[in-house]
C-alpha cells in the first residue's frame, strides 16, 4: 500500500450490533484552528447519490466547507477538492460511480493538486474500499458515513502530507448535533429523525453501511423544526430508513406516532416522512396522521415482493396478507391518501407464480409510484450466498411487465384529478418550460400550471385540466 494515513472499513464490524447506549454528542462544532482558513481562494465541487439520507449529508458537507471559507462550482474542471458522495444499494449505483471516478481522473493531470475524495455507503465498503486502493490511485480522501464531522481534518491531513488519507469507522455509529448545515432548499427541507437501520432483510447493504437504528432525542428534532417554521420553511420531511423505529432505542412508547403529533402541533404547513417499514406501522400512527391536515396523504410503503415466501426470505417480517391488511386501514381511515412502493424483481429462485404475487399486490395496492428494480447481489449480506437461479433476461422481461402495470395504474390514478382542485407548494418555473410553474400537490403529485403572480413558495390552489405520464397539469384558481 502506498504511504498514507489508513483506518479501513470491516464488514465483521459493521454487523456487530451491541445493546450499548448511543452516544448523542451536542458539543457545538468547531472548525480546528489550523482548518479554518484552509478553503480561502478554493473552491470544491460535490456530486450526490443515492437516497435522502446521503442527500441530507451533503447538506452537512457544504455547511463544513463553506465554513473553512470554501465556495462551491459546479464546474469540475473549476475545483480545487472533488468530492463524491456515493450510494452502495445496488451495483449499477456503484458503477456510476466508478466510471465517474475513471472519467475525472484527467483532471489531475491539468491540476496537480487537485484532491479527490469519496465519502457516503460505498467508502464503507471493505470490498470497494480495497478496490479503490489497489486500482483508482486517483482517490486521495476516502471517509464514511459516520465520521463527516472529521471532514476539516482529515482534509486537512490530505492536503499538507499529500499522501492517501481513509478513514472509515465501522461501528454501531454515534448520533452527532450542531453541525453545520446550508440546506439546499428555501422552502422545503429534509430533517433526520434517526440514522441506521436494524432490520437487516437479507438483500440490503444499509444496516452495514449506516449502522445501527439511534434516535435523535425528540427536543432537538422539535427546535429544528421551529426553528425552520420561523425562517420561512413550508414543507419538512422527516428521515430514517424505518423512521416507524423511532424512540425505540431511547425507550420511548409508540415514538414515532407521538414525534409526529408533536411535529404537526408545530404548525408548518406540511410534514412528510420517508421510509416507513410495514412490519411496524402502528394504528396509532394512522391516527395522527388522519388527525393532522398539515401531515401529508402520501405515504411511502415499500412492498418488495406480493409473495409471503419471498417476503420470508428477504426477511421483511410481513406476509403479504398483512401488507394488504395494513393498505386497507390506511385508506379506510385515509380515504385520499396516495401509495408509494419499492419493489424488487428476481430475487433468487423466483418463481413465475412468486412474481405474479407481485403483480396482483400492485392490482390490490394501485400504486402512485413504484420504484421497481432488479435484485442486485451485495457482498456480505445474506442474500449474496444464496444461488441465485433467475436468468437475467427473465429478471428483465419481469421488470418490463411490472413497470407496465404500474404505468398504468399511475396514470388511472391520475386521471381522477381532472376537473378537481390542489393544493400546491410552488417550486418555481418548470425546468423544462419557463412559461409554467411546478410544484407538489398535498398527495405528491408533480403539478405544472400557469398561473399570475406566483411566487415560489406559496401554496397555491390549481385546478387540474390534464394528464401526462409522471404529472398533471393545471391552471392557478385566482383568490
Ligand atoms: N437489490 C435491488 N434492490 C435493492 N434495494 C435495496 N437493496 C437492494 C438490492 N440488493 C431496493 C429496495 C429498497 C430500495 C431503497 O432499494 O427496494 O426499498
Ligand atoms: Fe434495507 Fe430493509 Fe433497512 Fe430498508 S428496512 S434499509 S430495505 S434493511
Amino acid at each position: 500500500m502506498p504511504k498514507g494515513n489508513y483506518q479501513l472499513p470491516s464488514l465483521k464490524d459493521a454487523k456487530i450490533r451491541t445493546r450499548e447506549a448511543v452516544k448523542i454528542e451536542h458539543t457545538l462544532f468547531k472548525l480546528p484552528e489550523t482548518t479554518r482558513n484552509l478553503g480561502v481562494g478554493r473552491k470544491f465541487y460535490l456530486r450526490t447519490y443515492g437516497c435522502q439520507a446521503n442527500e441530507r449529508d451533503s447538506e452537512t458537507i457544504v455547511g463544513i466547507l463553506v465554513a473553512m471559507g470554501f465556495s462551491q462550482t459546479q464546474n469540475e474542471e473549476d475545483a480545487d477538492f472533488i468530492l463524491l458522495n456515493t450510494c452502495a444499494v445496488r451495483k449499477n449505483a456503484e458503477d456510476k460511480v466508478l466510471g465517474e471516478l475513471g472519467m475525472l481522473k484527467k483532471l489531475k493531470t491539468s491540476n496537480p493538486d487537485l484532491i479527490f475524495g469519496l465519502c457516503g455507503c460505498m467508502a464503507q465498503e471493505e470490498e470497494i474500499v480495497q478496490l479503490l486502493l489497489k486500482k483508482y490511485p486517483q482517490v486521495d480522501l476516502i471517509f464514511g458515513t459516520h465520521n463527516i464531522h472529521r471532514l476539516p481534518e482529515l482534509l486537512y491531513q490530505t492536503m499538507m502530507s499529500k499522501e492517501r488519507t481513509v478513514e472509515v469507522y465501522s461501528k454501531e455509529g454515534d448520533v452527532i448535533e450542531n453541525l453545520p448545515v446550508k440546506r439546499f432548499g428555501k422552502h422545503k427541507a429534509w430533517v433526520n429523525i434517526m440514522y441506521g437501520c436494524d432490520k437487516f432483510c437479507t438483500y440490503c447493504i444499509v444496516p452495514y453501511t449506516r449502522g445501527k437504528e439511534r434516535s435523535r432525542l425528540m427536543n432537538d428534532i422539535l427546535i429544528e423544526i421551529q426553528e425552520l417554521k420561523d425562517q420561512g420553511y413550508k414543507e419538512v420531511t422527516l428521515l430514517g430508513q424505518n423512521v416507524n423505529a423511532y424512540g425505540k432505542d431511547l425507550g420511548i412508547e409508540s415514538g414515532f406516532a407521538t414525534l409526529l403529533d408533536e411535529v404537526a402541533k408545530i404548525g408548518i404547513p406540511r410534514v412528510r416522512f420517508t421510509t416507513s417499514h410495514p412490519w411496524d406501522f402502528t394504528d396509532q400512527m394512522i391516527d395522527v396522521i388522519a388527525k393532522h391536515d398539515n401531515v401529508m396523504p402520501a405515504i411511502h410503503l415499500p412492498v418488495q415482493s406480493g409473495n409471503s415466501d419471498m417476503l420470508k426470505i428477504m426477511g421483511r417480517r410481513y406476509t403479504s396478507e398483512e401488507y394488504r391488511s395494513l393498505y386497507d386501514r390506511i385508506i379506510t381511515k385515509i380515504p385520499n391518501c396516495t401509495f408509494s412502493t419499492d419493489i424488487i424483481v428476481g430475487f433468487p429462485n423466483e418463481t413465475e407464480e412468486q412474481f405474479q404475487d407481485t403483480l396482483d399486490m400492485v392490482d390490490y395496492c394501485k400504486y402512485d409510484l413504484a420504484y421497481t428494480f432488479i435484485y442486485s447481489p451485495r457482498e456480505g449480506t445474506p442474500a449474496a450466498n444464496m444461488i441465485d437461479n433467475v436468468p437475467a433476461d427473465v429478471k428483465s422481461e419481469r421488470l418490463q411487465r411490472l413497470n407496465e402495470k404500474v404505468g398504468q395504474y399511475s396514470n388511472m390514478n391520475n386521471q381522477k384529478y381532472v376537473g378537481k382542485e390542489v393544493k400546491v407548494l410552488v417550486d418555481g418555473l418548470s425546468k423544462k418550460n419557463d412559461q409554467v410553474y411546478s410544484g407538489y400537490s398535498e398527495e405528491n403529485k408533480l403539478i405544472n400550471f400557469t398561473g399570475e403572480n406566483i411566487h415560489e413558495g406559496d401554496i397555491v390552489r390549481v385546478k387540474i385540466t390534464d394528464v401526462k405520464s409522471w404529472s398533471l397539469n393545471g391552471e392557478a384558481i385566482e383568490e
